[in-house]
């Protein structure tokens, strides 16, 4: 529309200026905003942008390369990818507690992060993808949700990095940013992708998080994921993964005896996130699901369907 370009052609005159031949870092995730974000720069400034991908190791099956394909080759991006994996494997080990998982996440992200911007000579920009919500949220005062979960993507690193911060989409709502993204030329489903949380598969393995066990979850989620795209229901629900449960029981497969871990599959319908109804996804589909997750996950022999509303339950499950 003629306001949209409006607004994407106002933006990139004002990055433009604002940056005019300075370096410009930015830590892209895959996610729909620092997709965005990460499209609208590299408009504006070209490979001026250097953005950085951490593969923390908890993210879903092959999203590094997936976002590599989708924004390094596609788009012409500037991508340094950081394989942290096993930095945050062992940060990882040993810890239960949600929190105290949350906190070893983010701290290690900072710490990674911190490092490979400053691996970047002469950055003058940290380029970010916050939102309006985003900008919201950080200026309220803290509420019981906000102690119940401490969000690492919107914080005072940038400052106290020593950079200036770029946010082009600070005013914007997301289905305006979505509609930012689409205008860019971004593919539907990637601008359309369900949120992820910054401490990824790490708060989805209840309890120790381990390199197996992220296996697992990856492999089972990728088959929820595929079959909502496949069967037309991605777009129809607000969020959908699957959690790994440390809880082993028996089954039986052929004629053996099998004693494994339980997957729970969940799915959200919501508007902001702050309400949530679990998905009434067609029992077929659940049946499809719940085959092929047994049958083709080694490690999991249960399958069950979340149908926990928030409140009292959150959306995910630590
Ligand atoms: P809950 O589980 O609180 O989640 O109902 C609401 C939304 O927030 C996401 N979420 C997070 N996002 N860091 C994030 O970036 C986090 O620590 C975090 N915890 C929850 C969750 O995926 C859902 O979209």
């Amino acid at each position: 529309s003629w306001k949209l370009t409006n607004y994407i052609d106002e933006t990139i005159a004002d990055i433009k200026e604002k940056v005019g031949d300075q370096k410009v870092i930015l830590g892209l995730s895959g996610g729909v905003d620092s997709s965005v974000a990460a499209v609208l720069i590299h408009r504006a400034i070209g490979d001026q942008l250097q953005c950085i991908f951490v593969d923390t190791g908890l993210l879903r099956k092959d999203e590094g390369n997936k976002v590599m394909e989708n924004y390094g080759e596609h788009f012409n991006l500037k991508i340094k990818m950081i394989d942290a994996s096993e930095r945050f494997l062992s940060k990882l080990k040993g810890i239960s507690d949600p929190e105290q998982k949350r906190k070893a996440i983010g701290n290690e992200f900072v710490a990674v992060f911190d490092e490979e911007s400053h691996k970047i000579e002469g950055a003058k920009f940290l380029a970010q993808g916050t939102i309006y919500p985003d900008v919201i949220e950080s200026q309220s005062v803290k509420g019981p949700s906000s102690v119940i979960k401490s969000h690492h993507n919107v914080g005072g690193l940038p400052e106290e990095m020593g950079f200036e911060l770029l946010e082009p989409l600070r005013e914007l709502f997301k289905d305006e940013v979505r509609k930012v993204g689409e205008e860019l030329g971004i593919p539907h489903h990637l601008v359309h992708r369900h949120p992820f949380p910054g401490p990824g598969l790490g708060i989805r393995i209840l309890g120790e998080v381990d390199e197996e066990k992220v296996k697992i979850l990856q492999e089972a989620d990728d088959i929820f994921i595929e079959e909502l795209y496949k069967n037309d229901l991605y777009d129809k629900v607000s969020q959908a993964f699957v959690v790994l449960l440390p809880v082993k029981s028996v089954g039986v497969m052929g004629d053996e005896r099998t004693y494994e871990y339980t997957a729970v599959v969940r799915s959200a319908n919501t508007t902001d996130f702050m309400t949530a109804t679990w998905s009434r996804l067609p029992y077929e589909f659940l049946d499809t699901i719940s085959n092929r997750i047994i049958n083709e996950v080694k490690g999991i022999n249960r399958v069950a369907y979340d149908i926990s509303s928030k409140p009292p339950a959150t959306i995910e499950w630590e």
